[in-house]
């Protein structure tokens, strides 16, 4: 630890399983300082159902998870990064449960138990490591309390990143280099100093963009936001996954129906009982997530339904129970028992595949600062993420980025780094202007950017996302700034970058689906789609 408390040799931002499993590898070598917005448990992590897709039965192979993995991504993958990812796979997965994750098990019939693999969309095999249907909450257990015993470690709850330090904005230097944090403590309302010589965006991804999403109110592209207002290089931005299937109630907010239901079997139906699915993909239901959150959409719009079914009665209510606790019980408060009726869903705006391009060692184009997980694009979900890849990447780049960083050990931070300077008004109409754009970036969003486009929706939706960073950035420069407000401007930079790739992409490939190039272009097919600021202060 530096002299000050604001010093740290590592900042982590974020605390979901890529953050807090990189700040455990490289505690033994400094101070980390894990930055998280709200409680340290409440991250993307903690909501995923599904599991982590690993390599683990002598029936499956790395070759045919690469494959289903290619084959997903719709062409765009790095098929290195792939390969990479899936093969250092096994390894991480001893690794978590040395450290006290729990996955769940079955009895092999010998008496012996071994893991029980699930099924996923696009998956060929079973391979997906789960705890019942509340993986991230165990993850997140056993990762918190290894956390909580190391002393090397300070977690902040409660604050929000508002900005990178870099020297570029600083004018300090030609290199641009990560130096630092602003940080707001949402309870003293001050915004204070942190300086590192390595800073980890593990921020997660950007979900609450849409007006319907699967994730939780804390998914708001900060990372993808600071990174780019930062000078970082953006990468994919226009493929947003929407899962095909989360629970349709008036009062269920975000609550994702696990892909592992369809994978159990789990068949979807219309509201006259047809499974549509039929003659859409040979895998009908369990097609990869794009297809089936497209003929969704496009059997809610045929019929005008405002849902689809998911129906898993066919199994036995012991078995669906005892496999799918979590949401047996929540769909139970809603007053719908899985067991014995279909399951109402709509598809909602889920994963950001992606994000802020980073290396093999999840550096990004600034120095001394790293993103990984979902805040990053390293190549391996190309066009469409596989499901369950997610948290398997977050393990290999945590891993990778500690072991780059210990062995480059940036330059310390020799001077102190400016204060943050705020605006002193604040104004009785603030919070009513903040939340009315707030619903109206999202709704405008999920109309003109969603799962089927246009590129006259696009265009309307570019206009208005650039009118409402105008009022955005007003507010920001005239007002103290509140962790609303900074949320929402983070929306608004990264709903600009998603319409703009959208834009850059003249072709359908994967989650990307327009109908005026319905069709994949062979010249996009090894392209990603990049965009940068030009550095200046905003
Ligand atoms: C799910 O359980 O369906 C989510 C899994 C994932 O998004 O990878």
């Amino acid at each position: 630890m530096a002299d000050s408390p604001r010093q740290f040799d590592y900042i982590v931002l974020g605390s979901g399983i890529a953050g807090l499993t990189f700040a455990l590898k490289v505690a033994h070598a400094g101070t980390v300082a894990i930055v998280t917005k709200k409680s340290r448990a409440e991250s993307n992590t903690n909501y995923a159902q599904g599991g982590i897709a690993a390599v683990t039965s002598e029936e499956d192979s790395f070759e045919s998870h690469v494959q289903d993995t290619l084959n997903a991504g719709a062409g765009l993958c790095n098929e290195e990064v792939v390969r990479g990812i899936v093969e250092a796979g096994p390894e991480r997965i001893e690794e978590l449960i040395h450290l006290g994750m729990k996955f769940s098990e079955r009895e092999t019939g010998n008496g012996g138990r071994e893991l029980d693999l699930g099924r996923e969309g696009g998956h060929s095999q079973r391979r997906i490591l789960h705890a019942k249907d509340v993986t991230g909450r165990e993850i997140e257990r056993a990762l918190l309390d290894s956390i909580a015993a190391n002393e090397n470690i300070h977690v902040f709850e409660n604050h929000f990143a508002v900005d990178l330090i870099t020297t570029r904005k600083l004018g300090q230097s030609d290199t641009n280099r990560c130096v630092g944090v602003y940080v707001l403590d949402n309870e003293t309302n001050a915004v204070e100093t942190y300086s590192a010589r390595t800073v980890i965006l593990a921020t997660g991804g950007c979900g609450k963009v849409y007006l319907y999403t699967s994730n939780p109110d804390i998914a708001t592209g900060d990372g993808v936001a600071m990174a780019y207002r930062a000078g970082a290089t953006i990468a994919n931005m226009e493929f947003v996954q929407f899962h095909p299937t989360c629970l349709y109630h008036p009062k269920a907010k975000s609550f994702l129906i696990s892909e592992a239901v369809r994978g159990e079997g789990g068949e979807l139906l219309n509201l006259r009982g047809e499974s549509f699915m039929e003659g859409v993909h040979p895998l009908k239901s369990l097609a990869p997530r794009d297809v089936v959150a497209r003929a969704i959409d496009s059997e809610m719009k045929r019929s005008g339904d405002d849902h689809v079914l998911l129906d898993i009665t066919h199994k036995s209510a012991r078995a669906i129970i005892d496999r799918f606790p979590n949401i047996y019980q929540t769909c139970l408060q809603f007053g719908l028992d899985i067991t014995k009726e279909p399951i109402p869903v709509v598809p909602a705006a889920h994963y950001q595949c992606g994000g802020v391009q980073v290396s093999h060692d999840g550096e990004t184009g600034i120095s001394g600062l790293y993103a990984i997980g979902e805040v990053s694009c390293t190549g391996l979900h190309g066009a469409n993420r596989l499901a369950s890849n997610s948290l398997l990447e977050a393990l290999v780049y945590a891993h990778r980025a500690a072991a780059h960083a210990l062995a480059h050990p940036a330059p310390a931070v020799d001077s102190p780094l400016p204060d943050w300077h705020s605006g002193d008004a604040t104004d009785a109409d603030e919070m009513v202007v903040v939340s009315h754009n707030w619903d109206e970036l999202r709704r405008m969003m999920w109309d003109y950017v969603g799962i089927v486009r246009t590129t006259k929706r696009l265009k309307r939706a570019l206009s208005r996302v650039k009118h409402l960073q105008e009022e955005i950035q007003e507010y920001y420069w005239d007002f103290t700034v509140t962790s609303d407000l900074l949320e929402l401007r983070n929306l608004a930079t990264v709903a600009e970058l998603i319409v703009q790739s959208a834009l850059l992409r003249e072709e359908s490939r994967g989650l990307h689906y327009t109908l005026d190039y319905p069709e994949p272009v062979e010249s996009f097919a090894k392209r990603n789609t990049l965009v940068a600021r030009d550095n200046k202060e905003g």
